[in-house]
């Protein structure tokens, strides 16, 4: 895997999984990468990662940390539905949320599978307890609190945006950690193990995917400038964000940044 250009490598999983992508996207994303090209693309990185990842106790640690950071991200990514106006984002983005929260059962699968150990079960309840459990049937209102808290469609863009390349930031955080996971697994884990971090790898990429068709619907109404000046300084605070979490032995590995709520 090369990640020398984290736009080409986004770009050809879109394609691998036969997504639809718009062009003008396209552009505006290779643009905002070379104007500040992402510190999580780096080679670095990778080896910084890897070299961790060789400690259990660390790569153990950084599962749970994952599992909890996805359950909090799919409660607020539901939470940022309820606020936006056009059903059809809203519906997607409802379905991110249910994504992140099964993500988050899984990290605690994955936990389990590969370093069995008797757990007291309340512990186990608490681990569980990370996911907000959200699915077609089960989760919360679909409608805002009141008319006030319907955002305003810049700021919706802008939150799609960010989304857009975290995305993309967890899915290459989903590349690093499967040799990971395959090398931890014990034989008779193995192929269950590389199915989950196909369905990990799947999902990132339909995030990536979405999250890209409503910047692309957004071009054909919107400003197209703002949108182009917005990705180039959301990818900074992006990368920003990066090397402020990896600080953090514990943030080194997780797929949604700590730090994602401070601006
Ligand atoms: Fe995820
Ligand atoms: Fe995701």
């Amino acid at each position: 895997m090369t990640m020398n250009n984290i736009s080409e490598l986004a770009i050809s999983y879109l394609r691998h999984y036969n997504c639809h992508i718009n062009e003008g996207y396209i552009a505006l994303l290779k643009e905002a990468c070379e104007i500040n090209p992402p510190p999580h693309g780096k080679a670095w990185y990778g080896n910084m990662y890897r070299q961790y990842a060789r400690k259990s106790e660390w790569f153990a640690n950084s599962l749970i940390v994952n599992a909890y950071e996805e359950g909090m991200g799919s409660r607020q990514v539901w939470q940022f539905s309820q606020q936006v106006e056009n059903q059809q984002f809203a519906k997607l983005i409802r379905s991110h949320s249910i994504d992140e929260s099964r993500h988050s059962k899984m990290f605690i699968t994955l936990f389990n599978m590969l370093f069995p150990m008797k757990l007291e079960e309340e512990l186990q309840t608490q681990l569980k307890a990370f996911s907000p459990n959200y699915n077609k049937e089960n989760h919360p209102s679909t409608v805002p609190v009141s008319p006030n808290d319907v955002m305003d469609e810049l700021l919706v863009m802008d939150e799609l945006i960010q989304i857009n390349l975290l995305e993309i930031r967890a899915l290459i955080l989903q590349l690093l950690l499967r040799p990971v996971l395959q090398a931890y697994a014990r034989s008779e884990d193995k192929v269950k193990v590389t199915r989950m971090s196909d369905q990990f790898i799947f999902d990132e990429t339909k995030h990536i995917e979405y999250s890209a068709y409503c910047i692309g619907e957004y071009m054909k109404w919107g400003d197209r400038e703002w949108l182009r000046q917005t990705m180039i300084h959301r990818q900074a605070t992006v990368n920003q964000m990066f090397l402020e979490d990896i600080d953090y032995q514990d943030c080194l590995g997780t797929t949604i940044l700590r730090t994602q709520n401070a601006n």
